[in-house]
């Protein structure tokens, strides 16, 4: 028996064992769960995975073919299936220049030409020599949703450090407080607006953009408004129609996803806010990561490895969330980042050939960084009744050498965590510890009770010298193509975001009900009285 079917199998023998003692029967547990690449390390020891266990799972990942799946992405086959569409992020990072072609063009060309207008404009903006009408740029509004503002937004406050641009700012939500608020600090004068939009018709983009236009134009000439804009998108005709001059619109093509474009012209707003050349490393790391996942063996490659991790905990254990904690308050952005990255991609109810799913497709995502996280949901972690598989993330050294000693405060309390999560607390210490408190008989017990902590619950920890641009780089790569992976080894289309569309369709046919343009009587009862009560509430 092999595949699938020999999973149940190996759930049956993880749980008449512990974590804990995988560790105490193999010396060599550490070296073999782990990977390096560079200075980054990946430790998946501390999940109850034995060695046949991933055999087993590197078999069903060999079944999946995931190795000619990724040769196919990689070299232009267009595989995301259900648009006829290539999947070429990799492309933007493809630093080397080696031909990528795609119905037999070669694509390299025109991501070269691309990123080489963005490294002109970015340097041009950052050096003063763009003026807006009161002079030198100051500031920089991203406007944009979904992909097309979640990479750059995580990103730009991931690279902090790296910042001697100008201020960058995000819009993203229809809700207009977002513009509201984010524009009123601002100079309009001395602001440059991006729209990012890859169809440039996503409606609560276009609304933003409009009020960021009618923003601008309160405060400087029509004759100067072509300097404040700049649109972002795969759609250059309609760029052009809202007014953004040629020459202000940066492109990509259909093979980039939305939520895989950070790496090309929806970067510009990182590019602009850390420099070209970060952005540069930024790509290199992405890059390093892509070289890895292509020719390193599947058992030691790391974003299959990460893949196989989460296979097993949400295919095989039944474990339905997954949650990212990084112990960087720079990537406070990464869990919402990876929400939309995994759970876009993933969330899938059918194969690929329509065929309902006969499994679970991916989990849930959520995390917030650490230490805050531990004063919250942490207790959950450890006590709750569910099982909830941990992702940490943490650098070897902060880069702010005056507050070292913080550093090893999160580094200690990082490592204590998935320590505890292993180990948990016996009841027999929980006693010892209440006895040596005085309690005893009943309230002892009782009491020892809730100091019990199951432990056994699984974690990997990603480890890396520094958040550098080009440590980021390999951070996003790495989750990218785990997620691939796991929609491989799922048989699901990962590139595809079908189920996004309903909710859209159905918030603009309710705006004439909100308005009483209509009266809403074919919607259902709780629509229409929750319509009905907006309406009076606002006569
Ligand atoms: O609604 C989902 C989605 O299509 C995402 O996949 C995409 O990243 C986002 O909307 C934004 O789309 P666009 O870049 O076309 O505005």
């Amino acid at each position: 028996m092999g595949g699938w079917d020999a999973l149940p199998g190996h759930v049956k023998n993880a749980g008449a064992r512990s974590i804990k003692s995988l560790f105490d029967t193999d010396p060599a547990r550490f070296a073999d769960f782990s990977v390096t690449l560079g200075d980054f390390l990946m430790d998946f020891s501390k999940c109850n995975i034995d060695r046949p266990t991933l055999a087993a799972l590197l078999d069903i990942a060999a079944q999946a073919r995931v190795a000619d799946r990724r040769d196919a992405m990689f070299a232009g086959g267009k595989i995301n299936e259900t648009e006829n569409r290539a999947v070429l992020h990799t492309a933007l990072r493809n630093l080397d220049g080696a031909p990528v072609l795609v119905d037999g063009t070669d694509v390299m060309p025109g991501v070269r030409a691309t990123l080489g207008r963005m490294r002109t404009f970015a340097g041009r903006v950052r050096a003063g020599a763009h003026q807006g009408a009161g002079g030198t740029m100051t500031d920089v509004v991203h406007i944009g949703t979904g992909g097309s503002y979640l990479g750059p937004a995580m990103a730009t406050r991931a690279l902090s450090p790296c910042h001697d641009g100008p201020g960058v700012h995000f819009v993203t939500n229809a809700d207009g407080a977002d513009s509201a608020d984010t524009l009123k600090a601002l100079n309009p004068a001395t602001t440059l607006v991006l729209i990012a939009s890859k169809t440039f018709t996503t409606t609560e983009t276009m609304m933003n953009a409009k009020t960021a236009r009618s923003w601008l134009l309160a405060a400087i000439p029509q004759s100067r408004l072509g300097a404040h804009m700049v649109a972002l998108s795969s759609a250059d005709g309609r760029a052009a129609a809202f007014g953004v001059h040629p020459d202000h619109v940066f492109g990509f093509q259909d093979w980039v996803g939305g939520r895989t474009s950070v790496w090309g012209a929806v970067g510009l707003s990182l590019m602009l806010a850390i420099g070209p050349e970060n952005f540069r490393m930024f790509l290199e790391g992405g890059q390093a990561m892509d070289r890895h996942f292509q020719t390193a063996p599947l058992a030691a490659n790391m974003p299959v490895l990460l893949a196989l991790t989460g296979i097993w905990h949400a295919g095989a254990c039944g474990y339905d969330t997954r949650a990212v904690l990084p112990y960087d308050q720079r990537l406070a952005r990464l869990p919402a980042y990876l929400q939309q990255l995994d759970m876009e991609s993933n969330g899938k109810g059918v194969a690929m050939d329509g065929s309902p799913l006969r499994h679970h497709s991916g989990p849930i995502i959520w995390g917030e960084p650490g230490t805050g996280g531990q004063h919250a949901f942490y207790q959950s972690l450890h006590q709750g009744t569910r099982i909830i598989p941990c992702e940490f993330l943490i650098a070897r050294t902060g880069h702010e050498p005056e507050l070292a000693h913080q550093h090893r405060f999160l580094l200690a309390n990082c490592l204590a965590q998935s320590e505890a999560l292993l180990l948990g607390r016996s009841l027999e210490c929980a006693r010892a510890m209440m006895a040596a408190r005085g309690l005893e008989g009943a309230e002892l017990e009782r009491q020892a009770a809730h100091r019990v902590f199951p432990g056994n619950r699984p974690s990997v920890t990603m480890l890396y010298d520094r958040l550098t641009p080009r440590t980021l780089g390999m951070i996003i790569a790495l989750y990218e193509h785990r997620v691939f992976v796991e929609g491989v080894i799922w048989g699901i289309n990962s590139f595809d975001q079908w189920g996004v569309e309903l909710g859209k369709e159905l918030a603009l046919s309710l705006m004439p009900v909100l308005t009483g343009e209509r009266d809403g009587a074919d919607r259902d009862a709780s629509t229409r009285m929750l319509a009905r009560s907006i309406r009076r509430g606002q006569a």
